[in-house]
Parts: C-alpha cells; structure tokens; sequence
C-alpha cells in the first residue's frame, strides 16, 4: 500500500495525493505536510488551503530525536533510555549530557563535562548587584526570567548562533549559572546573604549549599536529599514540545540569543498552567486543609469553579510516569524529613478524583506537578521556588531543542497563519 493520503475536495471534485512522513517507527508518529494542503484550491486565486489547530493540539512543529513520549500508555524516554532507568542509575548532569549530546557520556566525557559546568557558576558581580534592584518581595521566577534575559547583554558573542564552538559556550554558561541566579533570588527575597558556589559538590549538592548554607564554614548536603532533587532535576529535564519548548524554539528560531532565549522559554514556563502548576498544588492542598474536605473540593471542581491543580495534561492520557516516581520517592524523603502533613490531603484527592467518572472519562491522571510541590516543601524549599526549581533542569531540555532546531534544514523562523475573521475592506468615510 502506498504511504499516502489521498484527499477530495468536494467543492471542487479535485481528488489529491498528499506524501505520508514517518518517525522512526509508523507508531512513532506519522504526518502529512501541511504545506501540501495549499495545493488544494477551490478556484485559481484561492490562498490555498490551512491546517486550524488553536494550541498546536495536532500540529508536529519539528522532528526531533530527543524525547519520546507515548502519552496512552505513559511512557517517557530520553533519547531512547526509559526515565525510569535513567533516574535509578545516573546523576543529572550525566543524563544532561545525554540529552544535549544523544549518547551518556564514557568516564572521561563526564569528568570534562562536570568540570565545564563547575567552572561557569560563578556571576558576575553586577548580575549580583542587578538582582538586588528587584522589590523585597518579588518573585523569584520573575527574578530568574529577567536576570536571565539580562546575561545576554554579559555574552554579546552569543548573538552568533550559527556557531557551534559559540554555542557549546553558551550552553556551558546557562547550565552552570541557572542554580546560581535560582538561589541568589531565594536569598535575595529572604535577605540572607548570598552564598557562593562550592566547586567540590556536586550540581544539585552546590546548589543546596547556595540556598541553604548559613553559618557552617563548609555546607554538607544529606546525600538522600542530594540524590532526590537529582532524580526530581531528572525528571524534569525535557518533555518534547511542552509551551515552554515552544517558546524556546519559536523564540530562537528568530536567531535570538540564547540567553533571551531561555528567558522567554522560563516566562512561558512560569504560567499556572504549566510550570506553575507545582505551586499551584501547594496552595490548593493549603485551601482544602483537611482530607475531610476532600469531597466537597471535588465536588466544586466538577462544577466547573475550578482546575484541580497538578491533574491532567495534554500528552499522558495515563498516569503520569514521572508522577509514579515522584509519589514513591515522597516516601524517602519523608523519612528524613518528617511527612509533609499534605501529603494525606493529595492522597485522598488522588483516590477521590480515580474512582470518579469526571476524571476518568476526561482520562485526568496526577502530573508531575503534583507531587513534586510536597517532596520541594518536605526539603525545606518555599513555595514561590518551585517554578524556578522546575526551570533549573528544563534549561537542559530547551538547550537541546534550540541546538536541534538551530541545526534542522527543515526549520524556519516560525510564523503561523491565521484564519481571518474581521471586517472585509472598507471606507472610513
Ligand atoms: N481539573 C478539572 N478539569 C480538568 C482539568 C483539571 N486539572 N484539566 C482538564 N480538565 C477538563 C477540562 O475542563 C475539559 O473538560 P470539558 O471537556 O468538559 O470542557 C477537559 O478536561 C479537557 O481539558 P483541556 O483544557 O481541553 O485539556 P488540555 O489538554 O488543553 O489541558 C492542562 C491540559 C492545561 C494541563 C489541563 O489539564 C490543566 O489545566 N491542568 C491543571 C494545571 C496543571 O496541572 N498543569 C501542569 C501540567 S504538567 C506541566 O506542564 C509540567
């Protein structure tokens, strides 16, 4: 059988054969091309016609080898590794490395990559001062989004995109700095005075000592914890073309820098609807206040007055596989840390909302975001950080992306169409 489509266009009688694209398996994802449609004509000057697809819902913007998720069945890999595999056996930067570069790295490609990022998280000292423009209390994913933004104007060679040795420059810059800016706006808010990068931890232990190191001349992070915020930087290292990756690659499909790049990637990121969500939880399980309260929140829910927070998603249509993860590693945590009284109130919204047909016939699973906010406050992290502790890994993600679609033949500056629907022309007079 041909991989083929064949279209009639019954306003016309005009049948069309429009070439059928695989991925790597036919189950991998199969499309037409989209501009294969304006071909299809009702008379000779007709435009052509358009895909509509508010929210890019069907819409494969790129090829990408870098994730794969089947959202049916609740799989999620990167590069082909399942994340459940990666987070049992490997350290964040070392899974970093595989995003951004396809492979893990051997022995001696993972010390020179530690190394990099060691060595660019330190700021600049009027990054430092710029940061401390910002109102007491503002928050810091908005600290975090600007001061990134505000590096781009450090890095003018960033501009030169085209560059691969320019790039790994940057790349090297932005994955090594992001912890740094994420908790000198913690300690900015907190009035704490900021503690600096300590070359001999690792990634996520350096950046507990940034946030939480006091007095002690040397922070020594629990390794427990150290080893959960890895597996938590893990999970949220890349997930395909969420909003956040969107923007990043819409962005940069400009030729934008990286750095502005990263900072509107990190804006769209912070909405209550994505990256937001996880603090979102957090207040929502506050407000319920009591697992009593559980059923008539629900009820509430499904009159429409609200979201429940940290449930459904675009792509799992099942249980979210970082969520599964998330909920087991709650159970460590909290043996160090003491149980987080909300988590009582999550499970029982979790049992209410599975057994209830709302959420089961809208396919409403728990997300990532809903219990990553738990296990972040169990660590001694604020509320308003979530987010930002969201951003922190997903810059490896965006980081490839750009790359990729930087290097993608295919790719241009991303431009949608629209369907026009106001006043034909007419005459102000
Ligand atoms: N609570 C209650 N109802 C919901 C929820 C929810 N959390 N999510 C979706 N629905 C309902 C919608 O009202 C809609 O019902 P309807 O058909 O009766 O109108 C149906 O389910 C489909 O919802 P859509 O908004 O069309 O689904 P979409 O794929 O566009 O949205 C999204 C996905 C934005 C994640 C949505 O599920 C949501 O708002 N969830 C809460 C916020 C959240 O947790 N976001 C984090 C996502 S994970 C991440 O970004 C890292």
């Amino acid at each position: 059988m041909p991989d083929t489509l064949t279209v009639t266009d019954n306003r016309t009688g005009q049948t069309y054969e429009l070439p059928i694209q695989y991925g790597t398996y036919p189950e991998y994802g199969a499309a037409i091309r989209c501009l294969d449609l304006r071909n299809i004509k009702a008379s000779e000057d007709d435009f052509g016609l358009l895909a509509y697809d508010p929210g890019f819902t069907n819409t494969a913007s790129c090829k990408s080898s870098i994730t794969h998720i089947d959202g049916e069945r609740g799989i999620l890999r990167y590069r082909g590794y399942p994340i459940q595999d990666l987070a049992e056996e490997y350290t964040f930067l070392e899974v970093a490395y595989l995003i951004l570069n396809g492979e893990l790295p051997d022995d001696s490609q993972r010390d020179t990559w530690v190394s990099h990022i060691t060595n660019h998280s330190m700021i600049h000292e009027k990054i430092k001062k710029f940061m401390e423009g910002f109102k007491y209390d503002a928050h810091p994913m908005g600290m975090l989004v600007s001061t990134v933004a505000a590096l781009s104007t450090f890095y003018p060679e960033s501009r030169n995109v085209t560059d691969p040795a320019v790039r790994a420059l940057q790349i090297r810059r932005l994955v090594a700095k992001m912890p740094t800016i994420a908790a000198f706006a913690y300690r900015s808010n907190v009035g704490f005075p900021y503690s600096y990068p300590d070359n001999e931890l690792s990634y996520t232990g350096n950046f507990l000592s940034m946030m939480f190191k006091m007095t002690e001349p040397r922070y020594r992070p629990d390794p427990a914890l150290e080893k959960a915020l890895d597996v938590l930087f893990i999970l949220h290292a890349d997930h395909e073309q969420n909003c956040g990756t969107n923007a990043m690659r819409s962005v940069g499909s400009s030729h934008a820098d990286p750095y502005v790049s990263v900072a509107a990637a990190a804006a769209a990121l912070y909405g209550p609807r994505h990256g937001g969500a996880n603090e979102q939880v957090l207040r929502m399980l506050n407000e319920i206040g009591h697992v009593d309260r559980v059923p008539q929140y629900v009820e509430r829910v499904k009159a429409g007055d609200f979201r429940l927070m940290g449930f459904g998603h675009r792509v799992y249509k099942n249980y979210d596989p970082r969520a599964k993860i998330l909920k087991r590693m709650a159970d460590q945590v909290f043996e160090l840390t003491g149980k987080n009284p909300m988590l009582d109130i999550a499970l029982e919204l979790e049992r209410i909302a599975l057994e209830d047909d709302y959420f089961v016939s809208r396919k409403l699973y728990p997300n990532v975001d809903f219990y990553s906010g738990i296990i972040y406050q169990a660590m001694g992290f604020p509320v308003e950080m979530f987010p930002v502790l969201f951003a922190i890994p997903r810059t490896i993600g965006w980081l490839a992306q750009w790359q990729e679609m930087l290097e993608d033949p295919d790719q241009r500056i991303a431009r949608p169409r629209q369907i026009y629907t106001g006043e034909d022309e007419r005459s102000p007079g």
